[in-house]
């Protein structure tokens, strides 16, 4: 009846000081129907308890209770196991057996083909798994960004799957900061724009973190502001497919997202509207708003977005832009106290370059620059020939003096 060979395992197993007893265990759970928990944990209950191979093969009774799957038996997870001396080598857990929606959720998504994912890679271990809303689980939204930063935050991950190692951004981030120092838990977690099994890439059009997708991604928390863009020239050229429009994470990235009230988010994006309005930019930075900033240290000057609004970007055709005439002497007065319609004639975007926007700058312009070079070139004929006349006096007069020095 008793397995030899099964007892030169447990040898193996480094537990041979207790060999009467797991023998008599045997015969006795051989005889009686296999379930229950306690079986199995007069084996695997004791801490020290190692497989050959020196791995902890030990599960806390106490915790396992505790855990959302507490009232299981030990084989409805380990369903291979029927009847003791159970095999060396148990099959893997198929969790699909009880969550059929999980597995083929998780199945068409980026983690289905990355040999590191079996479920516990995000619920950890297997025997400690509580309900997502308990403070302790692994997927509460305090601890999500933790779990998937276990890779996320990897270097050799990344490089080895060409992706940014994102987490370290993340956690500096107003979303990050959020929920790591006030516990807000309504701030955006990784799983808020990614979802939970089925993550796919941003390059796959169904994703939500795809570029068409992501003004309605940011918009399930800040709605206000999704309308806003939306009715905007950008969110209209977005919605028209127009490729080179900007969504949300152009101008406020997706992991390092900080507070655009600080002066790190306001002293870069002007050269951000910039990337895609260049001609706009440069004639901005000539401008005096700007010229304020160059001279150092930081000046809140106004940025392109203090005179266009930042959401519902509009051009000056349309009535409601703030830069629609009739609203000018409004958008300048938020700064300029006094400002009038003659204030406002002032061009934020003078162009010397182009006749046809600024007609007086332009001849102003051609006239200094043509100033500037009939004077340099004046002067600089007027320079040459001095030379050549300074020259020619001294070989005159060293001439007179008979060759020798005065
Ligand atoms: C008589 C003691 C004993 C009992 C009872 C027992 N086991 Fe084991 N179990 C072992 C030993 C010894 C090993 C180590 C095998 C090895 O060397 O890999 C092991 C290994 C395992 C492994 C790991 C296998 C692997 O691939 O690494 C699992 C899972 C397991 N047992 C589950 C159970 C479950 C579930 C029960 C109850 C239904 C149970 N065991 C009952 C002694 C026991
Ligand atoms: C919710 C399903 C589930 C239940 C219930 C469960 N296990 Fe496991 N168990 C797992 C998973 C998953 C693993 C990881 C190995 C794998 O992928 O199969 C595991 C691994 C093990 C191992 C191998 C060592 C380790 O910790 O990796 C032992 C031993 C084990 N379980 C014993 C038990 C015992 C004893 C019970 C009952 C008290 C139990 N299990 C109940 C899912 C379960
Ligand atoms: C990439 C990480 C990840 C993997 C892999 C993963 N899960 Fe989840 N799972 C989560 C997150 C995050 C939540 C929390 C979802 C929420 O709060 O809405 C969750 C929630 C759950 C829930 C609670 C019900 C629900 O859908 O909200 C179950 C059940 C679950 N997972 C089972 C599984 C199973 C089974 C597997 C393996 C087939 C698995 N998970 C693999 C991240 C993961
Ligand atoms: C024998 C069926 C069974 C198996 C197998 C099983 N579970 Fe469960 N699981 C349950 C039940 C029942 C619940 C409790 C559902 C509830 O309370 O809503 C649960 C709950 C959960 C939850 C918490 C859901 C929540 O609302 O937060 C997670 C996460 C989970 N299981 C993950 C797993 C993972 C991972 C595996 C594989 C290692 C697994 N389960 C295997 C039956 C099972
Ligand atoms: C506020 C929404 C948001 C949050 C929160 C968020 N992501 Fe992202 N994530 C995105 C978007 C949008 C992209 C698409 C690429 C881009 O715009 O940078 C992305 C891209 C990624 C990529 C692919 C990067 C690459 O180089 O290909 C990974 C991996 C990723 N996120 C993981 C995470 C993890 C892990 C967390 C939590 C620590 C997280 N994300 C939190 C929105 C978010
Ligand atoms: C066990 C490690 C691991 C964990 C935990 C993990 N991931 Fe991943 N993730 C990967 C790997 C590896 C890939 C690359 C898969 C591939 O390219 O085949 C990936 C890919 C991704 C991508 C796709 C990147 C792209 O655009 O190509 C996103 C998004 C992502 N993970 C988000 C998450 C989120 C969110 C979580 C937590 C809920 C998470 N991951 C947990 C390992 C992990
Ligand atoms: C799950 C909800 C949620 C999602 C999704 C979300 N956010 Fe947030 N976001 C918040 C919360 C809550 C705060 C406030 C944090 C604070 O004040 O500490 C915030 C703050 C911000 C701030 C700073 C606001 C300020 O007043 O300084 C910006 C900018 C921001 N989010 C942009 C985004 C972008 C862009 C996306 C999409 C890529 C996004 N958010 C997705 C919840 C979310
Ligand atoms: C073209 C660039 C641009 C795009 C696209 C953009 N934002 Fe902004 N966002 C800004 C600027 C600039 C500010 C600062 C406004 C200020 O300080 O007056 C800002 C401010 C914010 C704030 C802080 C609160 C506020 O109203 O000042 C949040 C939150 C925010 N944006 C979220 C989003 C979301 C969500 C999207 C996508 C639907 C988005 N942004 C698209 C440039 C942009
Ligand atoms: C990713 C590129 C991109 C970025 C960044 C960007 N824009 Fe735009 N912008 C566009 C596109 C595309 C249009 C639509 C042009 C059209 O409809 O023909 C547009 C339209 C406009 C318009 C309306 C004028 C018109 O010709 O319709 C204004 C004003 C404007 N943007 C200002 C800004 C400001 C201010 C910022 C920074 C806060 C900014 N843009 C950032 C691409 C961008
Ligand atoms: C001091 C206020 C102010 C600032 C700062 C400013 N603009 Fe303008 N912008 C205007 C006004 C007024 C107009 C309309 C008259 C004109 O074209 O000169 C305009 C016109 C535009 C237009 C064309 C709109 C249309 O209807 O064709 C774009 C695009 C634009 N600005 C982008 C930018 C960008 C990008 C920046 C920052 C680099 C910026 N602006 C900074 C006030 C401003
Ligand atoms: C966000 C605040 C802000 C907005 C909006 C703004 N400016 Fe200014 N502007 C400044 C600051 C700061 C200075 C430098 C200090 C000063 O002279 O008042 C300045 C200086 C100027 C100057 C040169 C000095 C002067 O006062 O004569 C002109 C002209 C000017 N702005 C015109 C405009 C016009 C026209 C608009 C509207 C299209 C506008 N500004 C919108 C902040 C702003």
């Amino acid at each position: 009846m008793l397995d030899f060979n099964r007892l030169r395992l447990y040898r193996r197993a480094r537990i041979s000081a207790w060999l009467p007893a797991a023998a008599l265990l045997q015969l006795f759970v051989f005889c009686s129907t296999m379930h229950g928990q306690t079986d199995c944990l007069s084996c695997h209950g004791d801490s020290s308890m190692q497989d050959a191979a020196g791995h902890s093969i030990a599960v806390d009774g106490k915790v396992f209770s505790a855990s959302i799957h507490g009232s299981l038996k030990c084989n409805d997870c380990h369903s291979d196991i029927r009847e003791y001396p159970h095999p060396e080598k148990i099959a893997a857990v198929k969790c699909e057996k009880c969550h059929a929606d999980a597995q083929s959720e998780l199945a068409g998504s980026v983690h289905a083909s990355a040999s590191e994912h079996p479920c516990t890679s995000c619920h950890g271990n297997a025997h400690a798994i509580v309900a997502k809303t308990n403070p302790r689980s692994t997927v509460y939204p305090l601890n999500i960004p933790r779990t998937c930063g276990a890779c996320h935050g990897n270097d050799r991950i990344a490089k080895d799957h060409h992706l940014s190692n994102v987490y370290p951004s993340y956690v500096d981030s107003i979303h990050g900061a959020a929920l790591s120092t006030e516990g807000l838990l309504v701030a955006a977690n990784c799983q808020s724009c990614h979802g939970s099994h089925h993550i796919l890439s941003h390059k796959d059009p169904e994703s939500p973190t795809s570029r068409a997708h992501i003004p309605s991604t940011c918009g399930t928390c800040h709605a206000k502001i999704a309308d806003e863009f939306a009715s905007g020239a950008h969110g209209r050229a977005l919605a028209k497919g127009n490729a080179k429009a900007p969504v949300c994470t152009d101008c406020h990235t997706a992991h390092a997202i900080q507070q655009p009230a600080q002066e790190a988010f306001r002293a870069h994006t002007a050269p951000l509207c910039g990337s895609c309005h260049a001609d706009k930019a440069s004639t901005y930075r000539d401008t005096f708003h700007s010229q304020l900033s160059l001279l150092g240290g930081y000046v809140d000057t106004a940025r392109c977005w203090d005179c266009h609004g930042s959401h519902e970007v509009l051009p000056a055709s349309d009535s409601r832009s703030p830069i629609a005439p009739a609203n000018l002497v409004h958008t300048c007065g938020q700064c300029h106290a006094n400002a009038n319609a003659r204030f406002v004639k002032y061009q934020p975007h003078a162009n010397a370059h182009d006749w046809r926007s600024n007609m007086p700058l332009y001849f102003v312009r051609l006239f200094m620059n043509v100033l500037l070079v009939s004077v340099l070139t004046f002067f600089l004929i007027h320079t040459l020939l001095w030379i050549v006349r300074a020259r020619l006096e001294q070989v005159k007069s060293r001439a007179g003096n008979g060759g020798r020095n005065a």
